[in-house]
């Protein structure tokens, strides 16, 4: 597959690299003057990050299949490189670009390929061409969006869930294993979030998410304080952390739950 031609936001360009704070001594993830890449920011919370990023003071390269900066499909490798290659220095990269499916095992091979290749290996490749750079550099971060069906599961999709569960693997992985060379990871697990991907899940019958569902702008803001913290779980629903823990308590007990649950939306 060949890339499709990345134009660049003047904004962006290679060399044009504005202050960036915090270098000195230690390295902090303060978003005034860092130079921030956002897959899937040309609609809900991609936008919605890079609208909150830039009244920080970072300068935001938008990627997308439309309306960004930059046209991106991240469920192709060389794309991502195109995209990394031509952004030029970044300090934080948003691995955000995601999709869902409902369904389970009938779900045919090409959707979990798609799923699998735009929910999972998109972070993977990221990190492949931009983690050479940052070791060398000794600084860089990865805000990778999961959900909260990462850590728990989502019901009515198979595909979604092991997705999503496979990308907190690999975030926690990155953490483990860069950390102390200078590379920070922070998961992003929310609910819902009353985007477009929420309202086609719920008139596919998946309504429970809209249960709680958060405003994208509130998911910013909360973000920016996690970064500010360098925190790994980003939960903007902080119920999450005690259904983590009902899972790991008695896992038994948690899946009679979720039973329950799935009873209540058979759609799903
Ligand atoms: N909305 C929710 O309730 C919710 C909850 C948990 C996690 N998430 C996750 O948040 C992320 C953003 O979702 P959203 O709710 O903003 O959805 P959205 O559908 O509103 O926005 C997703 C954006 O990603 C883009 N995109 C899709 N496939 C792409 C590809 N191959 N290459 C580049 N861009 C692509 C879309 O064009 C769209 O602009 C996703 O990873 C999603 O799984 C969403």
């Amino acid at each position: 597959m060949v890339a499709q031609a990345v134009s660049l936001h003047p904004d962006f360009s290679p060399g044009k690299q504005p202050g960036i704070s915090g270098f000195g001594r230690r390295w902090r993830m303060t978003l005034t003057g860092k130079r921030v890449v956002i897959t899937g920011g040309g609609a809900g919370i991609g936008a919605a990050l890079a609208a909150r990023f830039r009244q920080e003071g970072a300068t935001v390269l938008t990627a997308d299949l439309k309306n960004a900066d930059v046209t991106c499909d991240v469920s192709h490798e060389d794309q991502l490189v195109s995209l990394i290659t031509q952004a030029g220095e970044i300090d934080l990269f948003v691995s955000n670009a995601g999709i869902g499916i409902p369904g389970g095992a009938e779900v045919p091979d090409e959707g979990w390929e798609r799923i699998w290749r735009i929910n999972t290996m998109a972070h993977i490749w990221a990190a492949r061409h931009l983690l050479p750079v940052w070791l060398e550099r000794g600084h860089g971060y990865f805000l990778n969006t999961v959900s909260a069906a990462g850590l728990l599961m989502q019901i009515g999709s198979a595909p979604y869930s092991v997705t999503k569960h496979a990308a907190l693997a690999f975030s926690e992985w990155l953490s483990v294993t860069y950390h102390d060379r200078g590379i920070r990871v922070s998961a992003l697990c929310p609910q819902g979030v009353k985007t477009d991907m929420l309202k086609d899940a719920a008139e596919q019958g998946s309504g429970f998410l809209l249960q709680g569902a958060i405003e994208p702008e509130y998911l910013a803001e909360v973000t920016v304080a996690a970064l500010a913290a360098e925190q790994f779980l980003i939960l903007p629903h902080p119920e999450v952390a005690k259904y983590m823990q009902n899972r790991g308590t008695d896992h038994e007990r948690w899946l009679r739950g979720m039973r329950k649950m799935q009873a209540q939306w058979p759609q799903a």
